[in-house]
């Protein structure tokens, strides 16, 4: 008995929601570990269409979900999203939601901080989400965050605020931007601790207890590895390590708890914001891909940059992540291409390299190497077994498993969650 964690393995939005959806039938429990409302995780079951950016995704199968210390949640954004999806016939209630009084809280100076930052930065902006995280994250790391638990301590909340504000204030001012008055947030705050608080509680005991039981849990990643904070392409990135032992220190486990690792990625490349894109397309191919994937962002509508899979960055998020297999997604969307690019490794200023160097100019001057394949004409869209790929699609997935140097070990082949093909069980031993 194993558990499995889930993360993203290229720039975001490669099908994660799906995925955990699919798995979450032979999981007892979903877990998530970082990340925040940045976040936007799609699952289609039949005629219902869910849009989940806190939530774990195994609340849609009815398991039970816990969001991690290592989350930051804005409080009102979450009760939204509860309120959104019960009305879509979800439930979610302290009995199937728990959250960590251990993580830290987004509070709205964080998103006007954030905004105020990414105006300032005029064309050097990150393209962030706006929501908050970057801001509520540095707060957690320079020990001065609202956490979950300060809601149930009015006294110790105000004079938390007031530290908060001071810090905040200051650089809000600096900005241009209005500040924040300390009553009007301790009341809001005070507003939302009783809908908040029925959820707390220390999530590590359930976890331990869980685990004791034999209980199967399934982390869910948010983002992903080329947006961790460490490993991606800095500074364009999230404000959270997304690699897979986050789910043990963001959640209160250890971590052999993390169990098999599965690293999603797309059979193509997208990426929203700003930052390297080394495989980006900007031709017909790229629109047709936007188009064809409905590349649109979950979280802001934004247009996804479209690009080529590039095998020599999966291979880096493979190492550096702890993948132990691949789930490829949406290789409907290359149906019909006649030729097939893939990014092999990067030519920096003649010097050849099969990783991506971290210098912001070498990011910038990388040209990718790409290989060349053949595409198919037949179908994979909606296909439920290997059998049903045409061949030419079942080499470029075994072209892609050797050059990233693990194995794909589940495919996606349309959003609907049953259109999926699985090789190896990660939950078997
Ligand atoms: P996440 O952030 O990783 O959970 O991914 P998103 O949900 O933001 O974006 C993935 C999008 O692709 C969603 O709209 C999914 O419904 C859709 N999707 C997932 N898997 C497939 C697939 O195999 N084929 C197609 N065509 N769409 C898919
Ligand atoms: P899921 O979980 C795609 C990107 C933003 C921006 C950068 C920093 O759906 O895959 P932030 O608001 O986190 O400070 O923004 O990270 N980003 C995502 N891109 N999918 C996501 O989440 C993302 N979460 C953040 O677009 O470039
Ligand atoms: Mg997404």
């Amino acid at each position: 008995m194993t558990n499995v964690t889930i993360i993203g393995a290229q720039w975001g939005d490669e099908g994660k929601g799906k995925v955990v959806d699919w798995l979450a039938s032979r999981a007892d429990i979903v877990v998530r570990f970082q990340g925040g409302h940045n976040a936007g995780h799609t699952l289609v079951v039949g005629d219902q269409t869910y849009k989940l950016s806190l939530l774990p995704s195994g609340l849609v199968r009815g398991k039970l979900g816990i969001i991690g210390n290592g989350v930051v949640i804005d409080p009102a954004a979450l009760l939204n999203e509860i309120e959104r999806v019960t009305a879509q016939g979800l439930v979610v209630t302290p009995e199937t939601l728990r959250i960590a009084d251990n993580a830290t809280l987004i509070l709205p100076l964080h998103a006007a901080l954030d905004s105020a930052r990414e105006a300032a930065r005029g064309d050097k902006r990150i393209g962030t989400t706006g929501r908050g995280i970057g801001p509520a994250y540095e707060d957690k790391i320079g020990r001065r965050a609202i956490r979950v638990c300060d809601l149930a301590e009015p006294e110790s909340l105000s004079a938390k605020l007031d530290e908060l504000l001071l810090h905040h204030n200051t650089l809000l001012a600096g900005l241009g931007a209005p500040i924040f008055k300390k009553q009007e947030l301790l009341d809001s705050l005070l507003a939302l601790a009783p809908k908040l608080l029925p959820f707390a509680e220390p999530v590590w005991e359930r976890l331990a207890t869980a685990r004791r039981a034999g209980d199967r849990i399934l982390f869910e990643g948010a983002q992903a590895v080329m947006l961790d904070i460490d490993h991606g392409t800095y500074p364009f990135v999230t404000s959270s390590n997304t690699v897979a032992s986050t789910a043990a220190s963001g959640s209160g486990v250890g971590p052999a708890a993390v169990g098999r690792v599965l690293g999603i990625a797309k059979a193509y490349c997208t990426r929203v914001g700003s930052g390297p894109f080394p495989t980006e397309l900007h031709d017909e191919t790229g629109r047709l891909l936007g188009e064809r994937g409905h590349e649109f962002g979950t979280v802001t509508g934004r247009k996804r940059r479209c690009g080529w899979f590039d095998a020599a960055l999966v291979r880096q998020a493979v190492k550096v992540g702890g993948i132990d297999g691949l789930a490829l997604t949406k290789l409907d969307v290359l149906d019909g291409f006649p030729e097939l690019k893939i990014g092999v490794g990067f030519n920096i200023k003649g010097n050849m390299y099969r990783h991506l160097p971290y210098g912001a100019a070498a990011q910038a001057a990388a040209e990718p190497i790409f290989e060349t394949m053949e595409g198919w004409l037949g179908s994979t869209r909606g296909a439920r077994s290997w059998a049903e790929l045409p061949a030419q699609a079942i080499k470029y997935v075994r072209r892609i498993e050797e050059l990233v140097e693990a194995p794909v070990t589940l495919l996606s082949t349309s959003p609907e969650r049953d259109d999926t093909i699985l090789m190896q069980d990660p939950f078997t031993d």
